[in-house]
């Protein structure tokens, strides 16, 4: 992929890639890619050398150390250098995210090696995995955009949308807002170069899963986009909040996952159709929109462990006994029983407020019933 940098006369960066001239050739040696190492720009979240002092400007054999950078996205770090501890940050919030959203799971989103991070299961094109890409790359975009906010970044800064039309003529506009739009784009640039360096033959399943993954990176972003507020603060004689300054916000990390995750609920079962596109395979549902996640296999048996799935099974992990939903033991140990055991739970307790201004707890213990999964 070859970058060419335009120079905005505001002085931030805009981004466009030439990928169209690209042709298709080594073909064998990107299928074997994208089946073993498909995403793992993630691994910079368990990368310790991504500390700040490390990039030092010119010190361009970092970006060749980093495991798991695609040719495209060496090229961004060494052009960014300064945003790559964002990156490393915006994949660990999507993982620490994933993992709790899928806390009651039979997936539970567990990173596996620090290499490929999820391991095998991602190389099925399941729900599972359009969840981790379309959350991986909001995170980004969240990190990112926030990080310009915070002036921690040389290429972008406070945000500069546009003034809503529906803002009271009377607020102001102009607080330092989130810089969504640069965060946007930088998270296409970054988190998609994997996928567009690729290029596969029309109607095969490696495009088809390329199609899906771009899609459900678009989509993770489109909901950063989505849920980002205008936010305002009070000015005037003592606090009458006569004058109003407004920016733009972006969400709280956990509204992106509870809203991901009710898009993973209803995502798009879909197929390639005979001109290559991706469509879905049930057409009586109105098809999915750039906002919402879509697959193109079933997910694997996540009951069992399963070296060749990456699947690790559900045995060992804790479920509750009285639950009828996913986390109850019928669903979660999949009809294979459990085990019963008890377990001292500490908790703060006997909590008094002290004059003046702390709070001091005792710690209590009791004893609780845990069950595991056989
Ligand atoms: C992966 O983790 C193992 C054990 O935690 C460690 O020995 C190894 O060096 C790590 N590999 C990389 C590439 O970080
Ligand atoms: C693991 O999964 C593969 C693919 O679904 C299946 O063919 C195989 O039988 C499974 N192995 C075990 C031990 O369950
Ligand atoms: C997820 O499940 C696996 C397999 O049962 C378990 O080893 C792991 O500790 C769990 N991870 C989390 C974050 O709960
Ligand atoms: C178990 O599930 C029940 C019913 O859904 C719920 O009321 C209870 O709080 C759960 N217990 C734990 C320990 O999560």
């Amino acid at each position: 992929m070859l970058l060419k940098l335009i120079l905005m006369g505001s002085g931030w960066v805009g981004f466009t890639d030439t990928r169209h001239g690209m042709v298709a050739i080594t073909f064998f040696a990107f299928f074997m890619q994208v089946l073993v190492d498909a995403s793992s720009w993630w691994s910079l979240a368990l990368n310790p050398l991504l500390i700040p002092e490390v990039y030092i400007i010119g010190a361009q054999p970092l970006c060749s150390q980093l495991d798991g950078l695609s040719k495209g996205q060496k090229k961004l770090c060494q052009l960014y250098q300064d945003h790559m501890q964002y990156i490393g940050e915006g994949a660990k919030t999507g993982i620490r995210e994933c993992q709790y959203q899928f806390r009651h799971r039979r997936w539970n989103c567990s990173t596996v090696d620090n290499s490929s991070v999820f391991g095998h299961v991602m190389q099925i094109g399941s729900r599972e995995t359009a969840f981790t890409y379309a959350i991986s790359a909001a995170a980004v975009m969240n990190v990112v955009s926030r990080a310009c906010r915070e002036g921690e970044l040389s290429s972008c800064g406070c945000s500069r949308a546009a003034r809503p039309k529906d803002l009271p003529r009377d607020w102001m506009w102009g607080g330092c807002g989130d810089d969504v739009n640069y965060g946007y784009r930088f998270s296409k640039e970054f988190v998609d170069a994997r996928e567009r360096e690729k290029s596969f033959a029309k109607g095969s399943m490696e495009s088809a899963r390329l199609m899906m993954n771009l899609h459900n990176n678009e989509a993770g972003r489109r909901t950063i986009s989505d849920l980002a507020h205008v936010s305002c603060k009070c000015h005037g004689v003592s606090g009458s909040c006569s004058l109003k300054t407004c920016w733009i916000q972006l969400a709280d990390f956990r509204k992106v996952g509870d809203a991901l995750k009710e898009k993973y609920n209803s995502a798009a079962t879909m197929k390639l159709n005979s001109r290559g596109k991706l469509v879905q395979l049930h057409s009586k549902f109105n098809p999915p929109t750039s906002h919402d996640l879509v697959y193109i296999d079933p997910s694997p048996d996540y009951c069992v462990e399963n070296k060749t799935t990456g699947s690790l099974g559900t045995q060992g992990r804790l479920c509750n006994k009285t639950s009828e939903g996913m986390d109850g033991c019928a669903l979660m140990c999949c009809g294979r029983g459990y085990d019963q055991y008890k377990a001292q739970l500490v908790e703060r307790c006997h909590c008094k407020f002290h004059w003046c201004c702390y709070v001091k707890c005792k710690r209590c213990a009791h004893i609780v019933d845990q069950f595991v999964c056989k």
